[in-house]
């Protein structure tokens, strides 16, 4: 709740204590004199909040000084519920002596300013006063995150004890940090850290590939050379065109215009940027139905969907085709592909390139171990091998993107 840079006393609890306390008044004139100003206090801009029409507890809050020592926050709130007073939030600090409380109204603060001061607890005498709403949470942090980077210097906030504060903040900021996580870290260092997961990751992928596929280690040996260590290039990460809101919508008609976990294409040998058919699994039947209409309104017409589990659908469609170059498109869920899904992949030889849509590249790692591992009893079929990669963002403000992997079958006999 309260900050201890709002609030200088927090800063000598042991002066604090042997203070004599004013009886309530005008909470500016109190603050200026207990509180004291700093620079923060004096801008404006960090309390614009307490003007704006949503509710904050912060304009109702009252200091208790004096109280027991290690007094625990379960047992100040049972101590003012014995006394018929319900506060909103309450912070303890300084070996617990003394707390924030803020209550929902004016009147609640009153009651408790009234029914507390002066009343004894254990052997302390209470006393309460108004205490200064803290600034801006998002603005304070800004304006720290401005000075560390002026400084070099990371400032973190500490009580006498040595302990670091935690700080409680309001519940949109609360929600802001679960929600969209980097919200306050710019944009192009978003999505410098998105590209460095994704870097990680096929990093990874190069070690694993090494120990899983002996028979791949002159070409890894390469890859890794020239490409920062990574099992195949990395393509600049796409940036989303807009960095607020939710845009999946917005983002999906650049990248993908059917609705489905796979897709299986027939490119055409004359011209192979034309696909001459596409085949839709996806096990939601409203999907299947959004895709049909994604494609009608795409003017495509050689497109069939089938409606259903994917391991249990793959095989049989997979097997039945007969052209010598497929490539399938896969976009599945977080957990990944079924390893029956895998296992016919890597058995359907016809089958040369595999482009893996993941949407968490971590969680993927095990699928694209599968894929290029070395074929033996259980794993049927020449191994793929990683050619390329990109990430794009797709969720601006969170951590989330998502990973193309762009897989061919290893071609033994030509010795590539
Ligand atoms: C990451 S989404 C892909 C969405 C789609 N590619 C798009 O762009 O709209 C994963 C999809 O896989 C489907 N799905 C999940 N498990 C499946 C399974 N076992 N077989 C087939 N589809 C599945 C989900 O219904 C979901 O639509």
């Amino acid at each position: 709740m309260a900050d201890v840079s709002d609030s200088p006393v927090v800063d000598t609890p042991a002066s604090m204590e042997e203070k004599p306390v004013d009886a309530p008044q005008d909470s500016n004139k109190d603050e200026g004199k207990a509180e004291g100003e700093n620079e923060e206090s004096l801008d404006p801009e960090m309390y614009r909040y307490i003007k704006e029409d949503l509710f904050t507890s912060e304009i109702y809050k009252v200091e208790i000084r004096n109280l027991p020592k290690f007094t625990g926050f379960n047992d100040l709130k049972k101590f003012l519920a014995k006394h018929g007073l319900n506060p909103h939030k309450i912070k303890l600090f300084g070996k617990q002596t003394f707390a924030f409380v803020t209550f929902k109204n004016e009147e609640e603060r009153d009651k408790a300013m009234k029914m507390v001061h002066g009343m004894q607890w254990k052997s302390q005498v209470l006393s309460v006063r108004l205490a200064k709403p803290k600034a801006d949470p998002i603005l304070r942090k800004r304006k720290q995150e401005e000075e560390e980077g002026a400084s070099g210097q990371p400032s973190s906030k500490r009580t006498e004890g040595g302990e670091e504060e935690e700080e409680e903040e309001p519940l949109s900021v609360q929600i802001a940090n679960v929600v969209t996580p980097l919200w306050n870290v710019p944009y192009e260092e978003q999505l410098k850290r998105k590209e460095q997961e994704v870097v990680g990751v096929l990093q990874r992928l190069a070690k694993e590939i090494g120990s899983t596929n002996k028979a791949l280690l002159p070409w890894l040996f390469a890859q890794k050379g020239k490409y920062n260590r990574m099992c195949c290039s990395l393509e600049a990460i796409r940036p989303s065109p807009v960095q607020v809101g939710l845009h999946v919508g917005a983002h999906l008609k650049y990248y993908t215009y059917v609705t489905c976990s796979i897709e299986i294409s027939r490119i055409d040998p004359k011209t192979p940027s034309r696909v001459k058919k596409v085949i839709g699994i996806e096990m939601c039947q409203e999907a299947v139905e959004d895709a049909k209409v994604n494609a009608k309104l795409n003017g495509l017409s050689n497109i069939e969907f089938h409606c259903g589990k994917a391991e249990d659908v793959f095989p049989n469609i997979l097997n039945a085709l007969v052209s010598p170059n497929l490539t399938a498109i896969v976009d599945p869920p977080r957990a990944g592909l079924h390893s029956k899904v895998i296992l016919a992949i890597r058995r359907a030889e016809h089958l040369k390139r595999l482009v893996y849509v993941a949407c968490n590249a971590k969680a993927a790692m095990n699928n694209f171990i599968d894929l290029c591992r070395a074929p033996s009893k259980r794993v049927h079929g020449a191994a793929f091998r990683p050619v390329r990669a990109m990430a794009v963002d797709l969720f601006p403000q969170t951590m989330h993107l998502e990973m193309l992997l762009l897989l061919e079958r290893v071609d033994y006999d030509s010795k590539q």
